[in-house]
């Protein structure tokens, strides 16, 4: 609230309300969960409550342990009930991309009376692929007085939140392009093998036409949530997928990749409004991106009248990117209407302080 025409003679007493941690629960315990752990550790304003694994490795270990610091006192169970009943206030479930997948925990969370953030990209506009599923969820979430958003780096930061941030200095948006070059190393190879990493040429293109191998997924929620905020309608999406043959073998965290088979792809979107190109994004991933000449990089360019060229170089790390954003949009999912939202129904989100150190 602006603060124009008030009686600066009289102060105001202000005193600062003492919040209470904010208590986060949960499901999925692979690499987001357990790196979210990591960074919500040395944050006072956050308390973590209680986490569900299905996996059985993962179960009875102390979360802060399982993710590589000291213990935490709270064990990764096996029991989805009693994470629910945990008392907390947000919900993070972080298992896979899909809404289908996500929907049950999702309803589970809003009878718990939390508010619930999911990295399944395919939840962060969720109308385009299963409206009726999406009007279920939303109505849930409003029954509940609670809310519900798809969020993490990508959907959630670069292509949304970053975007629709940049375009605010714009007068108008005649054409976006989006162009990353992400290092894909870090993620589990039950994601590598998703998004298409280590299989041969025809492996590849039989993976893709039976929807295993999928790329990075989400390229049409950003374009229609970006299409939405700013008052556009899409068409149609066109789609391009390649693979990128590993001249060498590439020996990574998660997989080893064999010379002949992908060490990463490239995926080309636009979508068209007016008859015209209105969004486009060039997404090259790769295990080891200087294998094969790129560097990592997240460039927007808006074209327009004082549109802008935005260039994050090096690129944005998956990983640690997308724990952040997770982290910092749950003070404002806390105060953000009831409802399946999006990232654009949020107050702009920042970092917390922390008192730990990392390396
Ligand atoms: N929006 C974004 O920017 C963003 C960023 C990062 C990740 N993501 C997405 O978020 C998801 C999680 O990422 P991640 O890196 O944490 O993956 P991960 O390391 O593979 O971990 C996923 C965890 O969820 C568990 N899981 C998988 N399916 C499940 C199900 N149906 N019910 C309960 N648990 C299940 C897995 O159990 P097992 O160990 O038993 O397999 C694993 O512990 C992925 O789909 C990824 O694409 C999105």
């Amino acid at each position: 609230m602006s603060d124009a025409g008030a009686d600066v003679t009289a102060p105001r007493e202000v005193s600062a309300p003492v919040a209470a941690p904010l208590a986060l629960a949960l499901i999925g315990t692979g690499g987001v969960g357990r790196n979210v752990t990591r960074l919500v550790r040395g944050r006072p304003q956050y308390r973590l409550a209680a986490a569900y694994s299905r996996n059985p490795t993962h179960q009875r270990q102390d979360i802060g342990s399982l993710a590589g610091g000291g213990p935490l006192g709270v064990t990764v169970s096996g029991d989805r009930n009693s994470v629910l009943e945990a008392g907390a206030d947000v919900l993070l479930v972080a298992t896979t991309s899909f809404l289908s997948e996500v929907a049950d925990h999702i309803e589970a969370g809003l009878a718990a009376g939390m508010d619930v953030l999911t990295t399944a990209e395919e939840a962060a506009f969720p109308w385009i692929l299963d409206e009726a599923l999406a009007t279920r969820l939303h109505q849930a979430a409003l029954a509940a007085g609670r809310s519900v958003l798809g969020a993490g780096l990508n959907p959630g930061f670069i292509f949304d939140t970053l975007l629709l941030t940049a375009s605010a200095i714009a007068w108008d948006v005649r054409s976006i392009a989006i162009r990353r070059v992400v290092d894909v190393s870090g993620f589990s190879a039950t994601v590598q093998q998703r998004l298409g990493i280590g299989f041969t040429a025809d492996e590849f293109a039989g993976g893709v036409a039976e929807e295993r191998i999928t790329g990075h997924i989400g390229f049409p929620q950003s374009f229609h949530l970006a299409a939405a905020s700013m008052g556009k309608s899409i068409q149609r999406i066109d789609k391009a997928f390649e693979p990128l043959l590993a001249a060498e073998n590439l020996a990574g965290a998660s997989l080893t990749v064999r010379a002949g088979t992908t060490g990463g792809f490239v995926q080309r979107y636009t979508a068209y409004c007016d008859d015209a190109p209105w969004m486009s994004a060039e997404f090259v991933a790769h295990v080891a991106p200087g294998s094969v000449g790129c560097r990592t990089t997240d460039e927007i360019t808006i074209d327009g009248y004082n549109g802008l060229h935005l260039t994050l170089d090096p690129g944005c790390q998956p990983q640690l990117g997308t724990a952040a954003m997770l982290a910092n949009v749950m003070p404002r999912l806390r105060e953000a209407p009831a409802g399946f939202i999006t990232v654009a129904d949020l107050r702009i989100p920042h970092t917390r302080p922390s008192s730990a150190t990392f390396d």
